[in-house]
């Protein structure tokens, strides 16, 4: 018998996470930060990481690097559960949070769609029932749809992304505060992943402040350090404690909490600036992209842009046999069929795209 055989049911229909191998261009893709850390920053790194006891395993609680969280991301280092990107702390609540509710078969996760591909895969993974709620047209949470849901349904936990991937939208306060609100049987889950780009996310994380059943997930892949892989969850003291009891002891080593410190204190004005000129470039691509007839822009508060075309499939291929990768959204969702989503570069990179995609349509 071979051994594949031996894996579970719901393992096996899943398809792995595999984003496409990278070659040399511009890399527009992966709403990455387009900037590297500037040379002194990295020989501050260099000198820190060299102290490193190579033979001892990691702080094993992470414990200076939560405090340095909750001092500035607020809170206590009590509420902050690590992980190797947000992406393992939405596999460890999902874990943890597993428990079918009384009467029903299984449990449930809800998250609108489109969004974040790992809330589903996750969910699979786990064993949890995934919930798609559809995005309205104006790619807000439909509140009629979520009532239905949330009451008949009873997800244990609710994924919002805000800013949303792949749309790139922020979703509305209000409504979110009133699913939450209505609903304190429910954890939401509050990812902020995109939240340094969005000048409304001090008001996202204050529903944490006011709201038991509110999580928070931060991480610093989307602002300069994908590399190091750290993601934290915000979550109250008594579910941090049962997600830790799943967690792999040395989830996060020592090399990733040593430079996370670094980026969260004194690299933080480097990265600050960073995301600030994102921003520039994002107002200046969405207006750049406005004006090439064909083509339609959403308005993002994220990293990154979904544009909009009948070409959009000739587009992407045109743009990368130029080496100018983005990403076709088709397989997403009907309405993505004709969207690229498209991280804002640097001027050099978007003025790259941006004299590739006028030309396709001259
Ligand atoms: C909404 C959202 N959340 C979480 C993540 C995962 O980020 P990481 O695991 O790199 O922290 C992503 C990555 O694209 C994302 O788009």
């Amino acid at each position: 018998m071979p051994l594949t055989q031996l894996v579970a049911d719901h393992i096996q229909p899943l398809h792995a996470y595999d984003p496409p191998p990278r070659r040399p261009g511009i890399w527009l893709d992966a709403n990455e930060s387009p900037w590297p850390l500037p040379e002194q920053a990295r020989q501050r790194i260099t000198s820190v990481l060299a102290e490193t006891a190579f033979q001892r395993y990691p702080d094993p609680g992470a414990a200076q690097l939560r405090e340095t969280l909750a001092t500035t991301q607020g809170g206590h280092s009590r509420e902050y559960v690590l992980g190797s990107g947000s992406d393992e702390l939405i596999a460890l609540m999902l874990h943890v949070l597993s428990k079918p509710r009384e009467g029903a078969a299984s449990a449930s996760v809800a998250f609108p769609w489109p969004t974040f591909v790992m809330y589903e895969l996750g969910a699979q993974a786990h064993r949890l029932t995934p919930l798609r709620v559809p995005l309205d047209k104006q790619w807000q949470l439909d509140p009629s749809a979520w009532a239905q849901v949330l009451t008949q349904k009873q997800p244990n936990l609710v994924f919002l992304a805000t800013p949303n991937n792949p749309t790139g939208n922020r979703f509305d306060l209000q409504v979110m505060r009133s699913f939450i609100e209505a609903h304190p049987h429910i954890l939401f889950v509050l990812d902020q992943a995109y939240g340094p780009y969005d000048d409304q996310a001090p008001q996202v994380a204050a529903l944490f402040e006011r709201f038991e059943n509110v999580a928070l997930l931060g991480t610093l892949s989307k602002i300069g350090l994908a590399a190091i892989r750290l993601g934290w969850c915000r979550i109250r003291p008594a579910l941090a404690a049962e997600l830790h009891k799943v967690r792999q002891p040395y989830n996060v080593n020592a090399l990733t909490q040593a430079t996370a410190r670094l980026a969260l204190t004194e690299l933080k004005p480097t990265l600050d600036q960073h995301v600030q000129a994102v921003v520039t470039e994002r107002t200046r691509l969405t207006e750049a992209l406005s004006n090439i007839p064909g083509l339609t822009v959403h308005p993002s508060h994220a990293n990154f842009l979904v544009v909009q075309s009948p070409k959009a499939k000739e587009l992407h291929a045109t743009l990368q046999s130029k080496g100018i990768y983005t990403k076709h959204l088709a397989s997403m969702d009907p309405r993505l069929t004709n969207a690229l989503r498209i991280t804002v570069g640097t001027l050099d990179e978007n003025n790259a795209l941006l004299e590739t995609l006028s030309s396709v349509f001259q």
